[in-house]
């Protein structure tokens, strides 16, 4: 057997490709054609996009669904469903996507970024009760990865203050939390349908609720201030143009009905994958929570230790990993070390008198640090592989271990 790193001129670790991304199959071309010939490519008189709210939100068991452009709008129109705007708060985690705290700036509101948990890199229900103020409205806590955040917990903080949840599951479609599926365990969860997630219509989102209001609100919201069953022409509150069409609607209609036996699959390998790479010293992978009865893994993240590997930098690692065929998924930066934020140009869609130096600024973050610079991602498309698959990635690593010095 050819030992020596990929990087170096050796055999690759990985003998065979990953099944490619996004997954489709006659299905989706026929359900594209339908579309066609329907001659109904919008969602208002369509009925592939109404389907999939119902079959979506059904599944995640939640009373509605509403489909719109992507994960960011979710974002946003759930903001304006709730009312958040100028002199508002609301909490978010420092280590996500920029859409969850772009999204609250979108509304005229403060997102107060606070740090995460060290172990699921989900947000920490300590540090969302220390940065409660009175303008505080909601807390949006990130299932990261697929993990759920600890929804106990921030339930019920959110609840003795008296303020709204909202759980961005972009990363967790079908993911669960004590045999409940996400997403609707708080007031409202928006999920994104872009390209690299769960199930894909390269684009795409929705937002899912159990409450009348919410519901009525976003869905008016979403469609230009409309309301069911009135005049097309009649506006009644501040809305615009988030509708999701009726070729996303047939093809999320497919993705839906795959989705539970692949979501099965990522959660099988990656336990095969938890415990060969727990064998490899300097190698932890992201904790699973008891109370996590189904992690839906968008990605699958483990901690690097460099003092296990020769002091290899991460990056160096990611490079001899990429060597040896296994894809790496970049992780997020700190949100307040980003441009947005230290340059102070968030400010400008806050109140004048919000318009000061924000202590998150200056804050360190330990966990979101760690996460967000010692932390390797494996796309989810790398769980729908084999068994094979998975002892060829620990196989990568344990020769890159073997070999580490050879980088430096
Ligand atoms: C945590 C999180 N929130 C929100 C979004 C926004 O979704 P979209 O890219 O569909 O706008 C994404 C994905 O990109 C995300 O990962």
């Amino acid at each position: 057997m050819d030992d020596r790193l990929a990087l170096l001129g050796g055999t690759p670790a990985k003998t065979k490709p990953f099944p490619p991304w996004p997954h489709y199959d006659e299905s989706e071309r026929e359900a594209l054609l339908g579309v066609l010939h329907s001659r109904k490519w919008w969602r208002t008189p369509g009925d592939q996009t109404l389907q999939f709210e119902r079959e979506f939100a059904a599944y995640h068991q939640a009373r509605y669904g509403i489909a719109v452009t992507n994960g960011t709008a979710a974002l946003e129109v759930t903001m304006a469903a709730l009312g958040i705007g100028l002199g508002d708060e609301v909490i978010v985690p420092d280590f996500t996507f920029v859409a969850t705290a772009s999204a609250v700036l979108f509304a005229g509101a403060l997102p107060v970024l606070v740090d995460i948990e060290p172990h699921t890199y989900c947000l920490d229900p300590e540090q969302v009760e220390a940065a409660i103020t009175e303008r505080t409205r909601a807390i949006i806590a990130v299932h990261l990865g697929g993990h759920p955040a600890d929804l106990d917990r921030l339930s019920e903080i959110a609840h003795r203050h008296g303020l709204y949840l909202i759980e961005d599951s972009s990363h967790a479609h079908g993911s669960e939390w004590k045999g409940h599926k996400v997403g609707a365990l708080g007031d409202v969860g928006t999920f994104s349908f872009q390209q690299s997630k769960l199930m894909t219509a390269g684009e795409g989102g929705i937002i899912i609720t159990n409450d009348d209001t919410i519901e009525r609100l976003a869905r008016s919201t979403h469609d230009c201030g409309r309301m069911p069953g009135e005049w097309f022409y009649a506006h009644f509150i501040y809305g615009s143009n988030y509708r999701l069409s009726e070729w996303q609607g047939a093809i999320l209609r497919r993705q839906l009905a795959r989705l539970p036996q692949q979501s099965q699959r990522r959660m099988d390998n990656a336990r095969v994958l938890d415990r060969m790479l727990s064998q490899i010293e300097g190698i932890t992978p992201q904790a699973l929570d008891a109370r996590c009865t189904h992690h839906g893994h968008y990605a699958y993240i483990f901690h690097y230790d460099r003092r296990a590997f020769a002091g290899l930098p991460i990056a160096r690692f990611i490079e001899a990993l990429q060597a040896e065929g296994v894809p790496h998924q970049a992780s997020y930066p700190p949100l307040h070390d980003m441009a947005l934020f230290q340059s102070g140009a968030y400010r400008k869609r806050l109140l004048p008198e919000m318009r000061v130096e924000h202590a998150f600024l200056r804050q360190t973050f330990p966990n979101t640090a760690r996460a967000a610079w010692e932390t390797v991602w494996l796309p989810q498309y790398v769980l729908l592989g084999d068994e094979q698959d998975m002892h060829e990635i620990a196989a990568a690593i344990g020769k890159i271990q073997r070999h580490a010095h050879e980088l430096l």
